[in-house]
Order: structure tokens, then C-alpha cells, then sequence
């Protein structure tokens, strides 16, 4: 049902530099892999094989890590490091990449905005790959094609954060309408609110389903918050329609584009990775 995942992937990762500085944010790994590898992969696992992703200036990395490496290959046929590219080598066999570029990071909205050339007009998910997202059952983008199959209209993953932190988010409010999966009818957004002005304290996360709709918002959303095109001010506009709902995901969430959220996921990853398998690292 949804067939394609866009990656808005063409920020500047300032917070990154000088690590960032020639190479994309979503390159960065988490042990071995990539942040946007493991985006992909939570796509797939969706059900998704269609990956767009936004870039720019610098970014070429990403499109060299989805395509094969003849000369590596080549270096390690046979070899018994071949086994490390199994994971990369089926990612690529089993989805399309199509790129376009960003000219000017004008915001995440029109990142999105961006994308429309690769999407057309069909409902499609998007993935910020530096929020990595991880659950032990079913991953968060298959729990939410999930909620919009029931809802038919754009999905929100939100979680809860401290209210001294409501600044850092798009923070939502609205009606619960499903205790069970929790799931609120999105009534209000706001972009980076200060706690004292926030609506409530649930923090929308990088993880969406959106319908072709919000195109046509964006194209008349003036710049918000910080002087950038926000998404939050486009989705506002149709959840003035009732045309939002946001999911209370089940898993956990990294901001891996903060290094305090880096370093946690590393060490996460690090300790499932040896409860799962001895020594991952190690193996040659
Ligand atoms: P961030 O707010 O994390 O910005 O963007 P950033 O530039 O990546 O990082 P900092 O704050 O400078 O450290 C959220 C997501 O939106 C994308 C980013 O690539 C990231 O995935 N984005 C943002 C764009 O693609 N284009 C933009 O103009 C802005």
C-alpha cells in the first residue's frame, strides 16, 4: 500500500562539525552501519522497496553506499570478510534509490517539498534517519502503515518528553481515540515550543506517512520557526481538517543527530549486538 519512503537527507548536521564536514550526517555509523542503512532497512521491513532520498551538496557518499563497489567485491571475493557486505549486498538487490538534490536547505518542509518529483501522487512514508528507531517486534514505519491503513490519512509517530525539552520538537495536542494503540485525532502542532507555551508534552519524532495532500500545502507555507519551511506548519494545516492522527509508537527512539543520542544508541547497539552474538565485531 505505501510502495515508497523518502529520506529527507540534505541538512548541514552542524551539530556533527567537523565530522560533518565532507561527510553527510546520515553516513555516520553505529558500529558499522550507517544511520541511513539502518533507515532503509526499517523501510523494507515496512514493506517499502522504493527509497527516495533528498540530498545536496556533499551527500554523494550516500549514493556510492546504495550501489555495488566492483572493486570491493572484486578485493574480497572469496575472502572470508566477504560475509560483511551480505547485509549491504541484499539491501541493494532488493530496492530502487533515486536521487534528487536540495539546492537550498530551506527547511525540512521543503526538503519534502523536494521529494514530490520522486514521489508523484501517491501516499508514501518519510524517515529522518537520524532519529534511529528500534524495536525488538515490529519496527515503528510497519507499525504506523499499519495505523494508516486503518486511518487513511497522514500518520505522526510521537513520543513523550520532558516538558523542559518541549522546545526541541514539533509538539502536538489533541484527542485520544484509541486507547488501546494510542492514538490521538491531531487537533493543534506547534514547532519548538517553549515548555510554558507547549500544548502538551508529546514530541513528534522522524517518522511519518504522509498523503499526497501536503504537497499542496507546502508549496503555500510561508518559513516558521528559525526562518525555515516547516513540516509541522503544513500538517497543522490538515489537521485543522482532521486529516492527522499521531501514534504513540512502541520501541525506542535515538536523536542520533545530537552527540549526547549518538553515544547512547552506540552503546545500545553495541550491547544487543552481544547479547545476540558474541564478538560481532570481531568477526573477520
Ligand atoms: P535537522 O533539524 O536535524 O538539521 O534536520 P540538520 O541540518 O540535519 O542538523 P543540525 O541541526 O545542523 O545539526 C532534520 C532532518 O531534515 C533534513 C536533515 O537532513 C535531517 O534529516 N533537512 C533539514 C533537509 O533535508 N533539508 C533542510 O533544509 C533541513
Amino acid at each position: 500500500m505505501i510502495k515508497k519512503c523518502l529520506f529527507p537527507a540534505a541538512g548541514y548536521g552542524t551539530r556533527f562539525l567537523p565530522a560533518t564536514k565532507a561527510t553527510p550526517k546520515e553516513m555516520l555509523p553505529i558500529l558499522t552501519k550507517p544511520l541511513i542503512q539502518y533507515g532503509v532497512e526499517e523501510a523494507m521491513e515496512a514493506g517499502i522497496n522504493q527509497m527516495a532520498i533528498v540530498t545536496g551538496r556533499g551527500k554523494r557518499a550516500i549514493e556510492d553506499h546504495f550501489d555495488i563497489s566492483y572493486e570491493l567485491e572484486h578485493q574480497l571475493k572469496g575472502a572470508s570478510k566477504e560475509s560483511l557486505l551480505n547485509e549491504i549486498r541484499e539491501v541493494i538487490e532488493s530496492c530502487t534509490f533515486s536521487y534528487t538534490r536540495q539546492k537550498q536547505m530551506l527547511g525540512l518542509g521543503h526538503a519534502i517539498l523536494t521529494g514530490q518529483t520522486l514521489i508523484g501522487n501517491e501516499p508514501f512514508a518519510v524517515i529522518l534517519a537520524d532519529d534511529l528507531c528500534y524495536n525488538e517486534d515490529k519496527g515503528v514505519l510497519a507499525q504506523m502503515v499499519e495505523i494508516y491503513r486503518k486511518y487513511r490519512c497522514c500518520v505522526v509517530a510521537i513520543q513523550e518528553v520532558a516538558p523542559e525539552n518541549t522546545n526541541k520538537y514539533g509538539i502536538i495536542d489533541g484527542k485520544l481515540i484509541d486507547d488501546s494503540d494510542n492514538i490521538y485525532r491531531v487537533s493543534t502542532m506547534v514547532e519548538k515550543p517553549d515548555p510554558k507555551d507547549a500544548p502538551s508534552n508529546l514530541a513528534i519524532i522522524g517518522r511519518y506517512i504522509l498523503t499526497p495532500e501536503i504537497f499542496d500545502v507546502l508549496k503555500n507555507t510561508k518559513a516558521g520557526k528559525g526562518g525555515e519551511i516547516q513540516l509541522t506548519d503544513a500538517l497543522l494545516e490538515l489537521a485543522k481538517e482532521g486529516k492527522v492522527v499521531a501514534y504513540k509508537f512502541k520501541g525506542k527512539r535515538f536523536d542520533c543527530g545530537s552527540v549526547d543520542g549518538f553515544v547512547e544508541a552506540t552503546n545500545f547497539f553495541y550491547n544487543i549486538n552481544l547479547t545476540f552474538a558474541p564478538n560481532p565485531l570481531q568477526k573477520s
